[in-house]
């Protein structure tokens, strides 16, 4: 099994994104998986100047500047993958600009004046399932800790996945990153328990992928739990006057 992740974080290897992608690959590794991780910030990716030449005849379905960056070469990566995980901190409400510019180059390989039906039934053009079909796990990382904050990224992926007629093995949420000191503060695992469950939980999704190609929906609710020791965290921080209370425990942890 050979999994792949994209790395869309700009802090690369420093960051929380790499964090969580390092303890999926220590279990998808010592399960027997061949894993890479490549780092977006440290390639060059262009941004689509959407000028048409990969519709045209001379370049058709390979973008005619494809010689000035690394974009081909990861795609070349994907396509040999088994499993990608596309990861991605919260940039302002979305995934973060790297790994859309970095998608948004997909664009090139598809044919658009040629019309297709989606397996899931929807109107769409051809495409190149060799890149864009690969199962896929999300991995969506942020801060804050209000719902709200991964949706437009997680809708992203819900929408790729059924346009593209990728398998979504794998959706991983994980709120709180500063809370939880990005991993790396032993402190913050002493006075937030759950993260050690949490952290357990990415091992055994590398597992999993590594021997099933998909995580399993027990172990990604555990993953994605709230990591705030509080019984039924998740519905009383919808409720405006425990938000009250949260602001100041808040400002108290990240004192
Ligand atoms: C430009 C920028 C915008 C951000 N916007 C948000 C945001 O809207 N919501 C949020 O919760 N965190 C936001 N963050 C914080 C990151 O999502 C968070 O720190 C994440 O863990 C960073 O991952 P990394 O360490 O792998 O880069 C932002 C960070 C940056 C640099």
């Amino acid at each position: 099994m050979k999994l792949l992740a994209i790395n869309g974080s700009h802090r690369g290897d420093k960051g929380h994104t790499c964090y969580l992608l390092d303890l999926l690959f220590q279990g998808a590794s010592e399960a027997g998986a061949e894993c890479e991780i490549v780092t977006l910030a440290k390639y060059k990716i262009n941004r689509c100047l959407s000028c048409g030449e990969c519709h045209e005849a001379e370049h058709y379905l390979q973008c005619a500047y494809r010689d000035r960056d690394d974009v081909a070469s990861i795609f070349d990566k994907i396509a040999k993958s088994d499993v990608v995980i596309y990861a991605t901190p919260v940039y302002v409400f979305g995934m973060s600009g790297l790994l859309k510019t970095f998608l948004d180059r997909l664009y090139s390989t598809s044919d658009v004046n040629q019309v297709m039906l989606t397996q899931s039934g929807l109107l769409f053009h051809h495409i190149d399932h060799a890149v864009c079909s690969k199962p896929f796990v999300s991995l969506v990382c942020c801060d804050n800790l209000e719902d709200e904050t991964p949706r437009n990224a997680l809708s992203y992926f819900r929408a790729f996945a059924r346009f593209m007629d990728a398998p979504h093995v794998g959706k991983l949420v994980r709120n709180g990153g500063k809370l939880a000191g990005y991993g790396h503060d032993p402190e913050k695992r002493k006075k937030l328990p759950r993260l050690d469950q949490v952290y357990t939980a990415y091992i055994q999704a590398g597992r999993e992928l590594a021997l099933e190609g998909r995580i399993n929906p027990r172990t990604q609710r555990i993953a994605n739990q709230e990591i705030i020791p509080v019984p039924f965290f998740k519905i009383l921080k919808n409720l405006p006057p425990f938000k009250k209370v949260m602001l100041e425990r808040a400002k108290e942890m990240l004192a």
